[in-house]
């Protein structure tokens, strides 16, 4: 009797966290805090415990095995695991629908599931009446390795499915990858243990399925996502590969959420196109779409040629990482007289573009990835990300490579180089005296979001630069019409425009001016901070650190740089002569203290408001002097929550903030009107 009464306790539990699981990483939308399912999962481990007779496979409680093992064992799949042809552009995929029409002998249009191609693992699952019995790496399609204990510990792949009506062998296909937010905290971890962090999410996904010790493998973020099924045995499936999906995804498994059902070849490339454009937003890499006629019977018609099927085909993206040879490594100096070293590449197509330079960062990258002088490199450029040497291959590497110094002297001026204890920067100090920070300082000016000077673009300023014509920011005001005509490639009517430019950038504001004036670590929205703060140049410029600290999104760093930039002769010199020039802005109202009756409070807003928009809300209550956060913390003052607010209401419950409706929100604001 109480076995029974145990067993369905254990099983009502068991179920509860699977549902919980189930929520959280398939559905991306966790229903209880973590600390609800840590209570219950212990709840399960001590009557486990207590009645280890009644453990199975599929708890919840047996993802993690015990022990390491020596080595995978083989496992021959049943169904091979096969690849996939290639469509590089639009004209392969037109070349490929015309060979399906040609081969069914049918010209009405065709019908294509288009999914996204994740740059993972490729594995098989096995369900054997519902729980997971086992899994295995793709290996060469006909033989891979048994890795079950590792996709055990995998929290979007069920141990149990989910529903009823499965068949009694159900092996499911797909991809096991890492999400780029846990790769990025990875190799975070990585580095700052001293240990060699992963070239991409693809290796870092591929070696942690490789680990013989599962413990390692449920520290990493993997996640499974489904694509097909292969040996399916005692049971019928749907005759289209999206329905069988659908049923996958009732069953509890993950499939994904960009997969489509289009008609014809042209939403295919019309597919491709959307995707293209959202394939940097998505959190995880892909390489490429995968499209597959959607009717299985066709499919079957259609068959397989060698290894890969008739019926689908891979588009791939441009590819993001490449091998090329490394040139030089050479120093470039910006702005704040940070020396950076820049890898000079033979050019090479890479991400859709050609790249000739990769930035290696600091001196600490050189020399973690060991980096010389003739080095075949992997280059990778992601989206628009400035593209970055990835890897060094070692085994073609030249004789009698040797690894660069860091220069001890600026490259440009030949100031003395330094870099400061604990930073990973090294910096000319010669300041405003080097041409380059000169060149950079001048660059950042006249920048779109800084004075806006028009026609005053990076060449220009170098030219202007090295003619001695300028050597700081206030120099521009000063300059002449006879000596910019005298210069190459500058016609009068440029001439015209640009002096024009740089007169209508005497009429700025003042964020526009601060950010101008390029402190370090003063960006836009500091300047504006700063500007909103304290309402004058003069002031923030005598400012200390104490009041500095005191503005929005101002740190000790931050506030220290200001210091010491309005502290050095040079930089007064320079305002001063601005100032001069007549550069004005209009004036910013000091708020009255009585127009400011939320002064001092910290607002955090969450959950779905119908009446206001979040905008609105947040624009209003700053009017009337309070702060709006992002985050709850101890110095949230309020807490406003609409329907739908998870866990900062929960945070904000423990910490006993006060915490108010959306109508209670409408009636404050309306209070001050
Ligand atoms: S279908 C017979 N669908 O691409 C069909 N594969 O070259 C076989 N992949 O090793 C695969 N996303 O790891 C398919 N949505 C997707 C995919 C996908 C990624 C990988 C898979 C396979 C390789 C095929």
């Amino acid at each position: 009797m109480i076995d029974t009464e145990m067993h369905a306790e254990i099983e009502q539990l068991r179920s509860t966290l699977n549902d919980y699981n189930y929520q959280y990483y398939i559905l991306d939308n966790p229903t209880v805090p973590d600390s609800e399912y840590d209570r219950l999962f212990q709840q399960l481990s001590a009557l486990e415990n207590k009645y280890p007779e009644l453990i199975t496979a599929a708890s919840p409680t047996q993802r993690v095995g015990v022990k390491p093992i020596d080595g995978f064992q083989q496992v021959k799949h049943e169904m091979a695991m096969l690849s996939l042809g290639n469509a590089f552009n639009d004209d392969d995929l037109v070349a490929f629908d015309k060979r399906l029409h040609t081969r069914l002998n049918d010209d009405r249009p065709i019908i294509y599931a288009c999914e996204p191609k994740l740059d993972g693992a490729a594995v098989s699952l096995l369900y054997q009446d519902g729980v997971l019995v086992s899994g295995a790496t793709r290996g060469d399609g006909s033989t891979g390795e048994n890795i079950t204990s590792n996709v055990r510990t995998i929290g979007s792949i069920p141990l149990k499915l989910m529903g009823s009506g499965y068949p009694t062998t159900l092996e499911v296909r797909g991809e096991i990858y890492m999400p780029l937010k846990g790769f990025d905290a990875l190799n975070e971890v990585a580095l700052a243990t001293g240990e060699k962090p992963f070239v991409n999410p693809r290796n870092a996904a591929a070696g942690s399925l490789r680990q013989l010790d599962p413990q390692l493998t449920a520290k990493r973020p993997l996640e499974f996502c489904c694509y097909s099924v292969g040996l399916v045995k005692g049971g019928e499936l749907p005759n289209s590969h999206s329905e069988i999906l659908s049923l996958l995804a009732q069953w509890g498994l993950k499939i994904n959420s960009q997969s489509q059902q289009v008609v014809g070849i042209d939403a295919c490339i019309d597919y491709y196109q959307q995707l293209s454009e959202k394939r940097h937003n998505l959190g995880y890499d892909i390489d490429g779409i995968v499209y597959k006629v959607d009717d299985i019977e066709l499919q079957q018609d259609l068959g397989f040629v060698s290894r890969a099927p008739r019926w689908a085909i891979a588009r791939k993206f441009p590819a993001q990482e490449e091998m090329t040879i490394l040139e030089a490594i050479e120093f470039q100096v910006g702005r704040t007289g940070a020396i950076t070293p820049v890898a000079r590449l033979q050019p090479v197509f890479v991400g859709g573009v050609t790249v000739s330079n990769a930035t290696l960062h600091n001196f600490d990258e050189i020399q973690r990835l060991d980096v010389r002088a003739g080095d075949t490199v992997i280059i990778r450029r992601a989206g628009d990300v400035i593209p970055k040497v990835a890897q060094v291959i070692l085994e073609k590497r030249p004789p009698n490579t040797t690894l660069v110094k860091m220069p001890t002297n600026c490259p440009v001026c030949g100031s003395p180089a330094s870099r400061i204890e604990g930073e990973a920067v090294t910096r000319c100090e010669g300041g405003l005296f080097c041409r380059a920070q000169q060149s950079e300082a001048i660059k950042h000016y006249a920048s779109r979001k800084a004075m806006d000077i028009d026609g005053l673009g990076d060449k220009l300023v170098e030219q202007l630069v090295e003619a001695k014509l300028i050597a700081n920011v206030a120099d521009l005001y000063s300059l002449e019409n006879q000596q910019l005509v005298k210069l190459e490639r500058l016609g009068e009517k440029s001439v015209d425009n640009l002096l024009g430019a740089i007169e209508s950038s005497k009429q700025t504001t003042l964020p526009r001016f601060l950010y101008a004036l390029g402190a370090r670590e003063v960006g836009e929205a500091t300047a504006r901070n700063l500007a909103n703060h304290f309402c004058e140049l003069p002031i923030i410029m005598q400012a200390d650190f104490d009041s500095l600290i005191e503005v929005d999104d101002v740190g000790p760093i931050v506030a220290q740089h200001i210091v010491n930039f309005f502290s050095t002769e040079h930089n007064l010199e320079v305002i001063e002569k601005l100032l001069a020039a007549d550069i004005k802005w209009p004036e910013i109202l000091k708020p009255d203290a009585s127009e400011q009756p939320l002064l001092g409070q910290t607002f955090v807003v969450t959950g779905k408001l119908e009446r206001i928009s979040r905008n609105d809300a947040k624009l209003q209550l700053q009017a009337l002097g309070g702060k709006v956060a992002g985050g709850v913390s101890a110095k949230t003052t309020t807490l406003v929550a609409g329907p739908g607010a998870g866990s900062k209401l929960i945070k904000a419950q423990e910490l006993g903030i006060n915490t108010i409706d959306e109508d209670s929100l409408l009636s404050l604001l309306d209070s001050h009107k």
